[in-house]
């Protein structure tokens, strides 16, 4: 019998991506998404169904109709800079109906989560490239709501024998243009969109800040593609399965880059000029962000296979371009 893995978020950019590749080793993938980020969800390899993740009568009704053997919970406010200005939003999403979700598993007996984390749980690291010993110190409330439900998934594992693997993503990036899974929030405020939508329509792209402390004073940051976030879900729940402890791990590419390099590539992909302004900073930014992946590529055997940049760039500039909602 096919193996059942519940998605919340799943239609979004990362859960989307993810939720295919477990489609195409086999899985039945049931997606919960309430599509918060204005993004569609038209594929049908999947059940879809819209709702909020917490809704009680829709995980009732999943719960009791189905044997669920896993969840991959990527059901999240994202954005950073808007986790400071409203906070109460955040943690409601973030970590109350994280928790709910928690204890739902327990109550039908479901014991595995491959959740998503962030490396926002560090805040401004002390050490570059940034390990799993760097201490948590996370500067924004998304930061903060990544952790607080990181300490609960350690208390269930303890308590109710949950198995769950913390997935601490650096910037996600990139698309698959085959399965036509990129990313689609609305309003966009992550970099590589807005770039190379200034690019494409003419307009102004804003740089958040150049007085940070970094070579060129914009901010570093380590972008991985989401194809190669999306394997790292895969063989987290491998390693689950063959009974390997609950764990953490960083998930990055290991490569560094500014905002002003990301902008200098961006234009060499496009072969186009971008329009730039110079803003003050966004709340909640750190100065570097670089990952030191070896933990993941040692304990789950992860190779990353598409997070070159220009590779992460072409895609999303296709993405861009062909984008079908
Ligand atoms: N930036 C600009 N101008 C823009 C948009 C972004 O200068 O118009 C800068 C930001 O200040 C930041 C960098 O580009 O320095 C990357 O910003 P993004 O908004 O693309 O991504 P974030 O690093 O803020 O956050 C993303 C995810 C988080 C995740 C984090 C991990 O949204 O969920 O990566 O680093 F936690």
């Amino acid at each position: 019998m096919k193996k059942t893995i519940l998605i919340p978020g799943g239609a979004g950019y990362i859960g989307s991506n993810t939720a295919y590749l477990m489609y195409k080793l086999g899985y039945k993938v049931i997606i919960v998404d309430n599509l918060f980020h204005g993004q569609s969800f038209n594929h049908s390899w999947a059940e879809f169904i819209k709702a909020d993740f917490t809704d009680n009568e829709v995980l009732k009704n999943i719960f009791s109709k189905n044997k669920i053997d896993a969840v991959m919970h990527f059901a999240a406010l994202i954005e950073v800079g808007e986790s400071v200005k409203r906070p109460r939003d955040f943690y409601n999403n973030n970590v109350i109906k994280t928790i709910k979700l928690l204890n739902c598993m327990v109550d039908h007996g479901v014991k595995k989560i491959v959740f998503s984390s962030s490396c926002a749980v560090y805040g401004n690291p002390v050490k570059i490239p940034l390990d799993e010993d760097n201490p948590y110190n996370p500067i924004s409330p998304y930061g903060k709501n990544k952790l607080c439900i990181e300490f609960a998934l350690k208390d269930y594992a303890d308590a109710y024998d949950l198995q769950y693997v913390s997935l601490r993503y650096f910037n996600a990036a990139g698309a698959n243009i085959k399965e036509r899974l990129g990313e689609q929030h609305n309003p966009e405020t992550h970099i590589i969109p807005l770039m190379l939508r200034a690019i494409k329509n003419n307009k102004i792209f804003k740089i958040f800040g150049t007085n940070y402390k970094t070579e060129d004073g914009t901010c570093v940051r380590d972008y991985i593609h989401v194809k190669d976030l999306a394997q790292a879900h895969v063989l987290a729940l491998k390693y689950l399965d063959n009974g390997g402890k609950s764990n953490f791990f960083n998930l990055g590419s290991e490569a560094g880059y500014s905002v002003k390099q990301m902008i200098q590539a961006a234009q060499k992909i496009c072969n186009k000029e971008m329009k730039i302004e110079i803003c003050d900073r966004r709340p909640g930014d750190v100065d570097i962000l670089i990952a030191d992946s070896s933990k993941i590529k040692k304990v789950l055997g992860w190779i990353p296979k598409y997070s070159d940049l220009d590779f992460i760039l072409q895609t999303a500039w296709e993405w861009e371009q062909k984008k079908i909602l």
